[in-house]
């Protein structure tokens, strides 16, 4: 199995040595546990392969997205691949959603230079659940059909995809449409607020892979994210 590191060494080591390659992972925690920082990692990553990394924001102006790079010390490499076009960055709004799932996939199959691709985050697109017609999808099983559309293209093009999902703290197992059974592997992030903040990283699912079972803790520094080894 070819592997894809995320650029994160305590993770990569947790999945025998990185994503396996082609896959679509699922990203999921509560907000501000670093999921987007998380992605940054990815794609600085790729682009160092030389590979072409896209990453769609279904949530942020572009604004924020460069303040939020400019703080990590990688913020200038990034920037550089980012002038490159070997990291694309591309930010939509709200009002966009019901075109933009089926012109964002058009491009991502007319366009075979792409090798990883993250959506921050993936179910915004599904958001509409309480108003499906803005999506002019007739009916649920219908919208697990697309997805599974989308992800067996992705897959076909030997994409590696990180789909952000956002989780609330009290809907736990409120994903959208089984996303969780649809990708190939869930990667896990939350915190503990205790007085002071823990943060842990589990992944509960890999295909292909024999995973570390326990969570390990991780933290969020001027670098981005640094997972612990279990001894420090
Ligand atoms: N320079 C930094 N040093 C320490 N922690 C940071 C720094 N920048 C961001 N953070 C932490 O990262 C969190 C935001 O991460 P982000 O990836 O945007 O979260 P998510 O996408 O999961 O909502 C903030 O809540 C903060 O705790
Ligand atoms: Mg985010």
């Amino acid at each position: 199995m070819e592997r894809e590191k995320t650029g994160i060494r305590g993770v990569d080591s947790m999945v025998q040595g990185g994503l396996p390659k082609s896959s679509i992972i699922g990203l999921s925690g509560p907000p501000g546990v670093g999921k987007s920082i998380f992605a940054l990692h990815f794609l600085l990553e790729g682009a160092r392969k030389g590979q072409k990394c896209v990453y769609i924001n279904l949530e942020e102006p572009r604004e924020n997205i460069d303040t939020m790079i400019s703080q990590f010390s990688f913020a200038d490499e990034f920037m550089k691949f980012v002038k490159q076009e070997k990291i694309v960055v591309k930010c939509f709004t709200y009002p966009e959603y019901e075109k933009i799932y089926s012109d964002l996939l058009q491009k991502i199959r007319e366009d075979s230079s792409i090798h990883r691709l993250v959506v921050d985050s993936f179910n915004v697109f599904f958001t509409a659940v309480s108003h499906p017609e803005a999506l002019s999808i007739p009916s649920e099983v219908n919208i697990r059909r697309m997805i599974n559309q989308a992800f067996s293209m992705l897959r076909r093009k030997g994409l590696t995809s990180i789909l952000i999902l956002e989780m609330s703290r009290d809907s736990r197992h409120g994903f959208y449409y089984n996303i969780p059974y649809l990708v190939d592997g869930t990667i896990s992030l939350d915190f503990l607020e205790l007085g002071t903040i823990e943060r842990r990283i589990f992944i509960p699912k890999m295909r292909w892979t024999s995973q570390h079972k326990e969570s390990k803790a991780y933290e969020i520094t001027g670098k981005g994210i640094k997972v612990f080894e279990e001894k420090e």
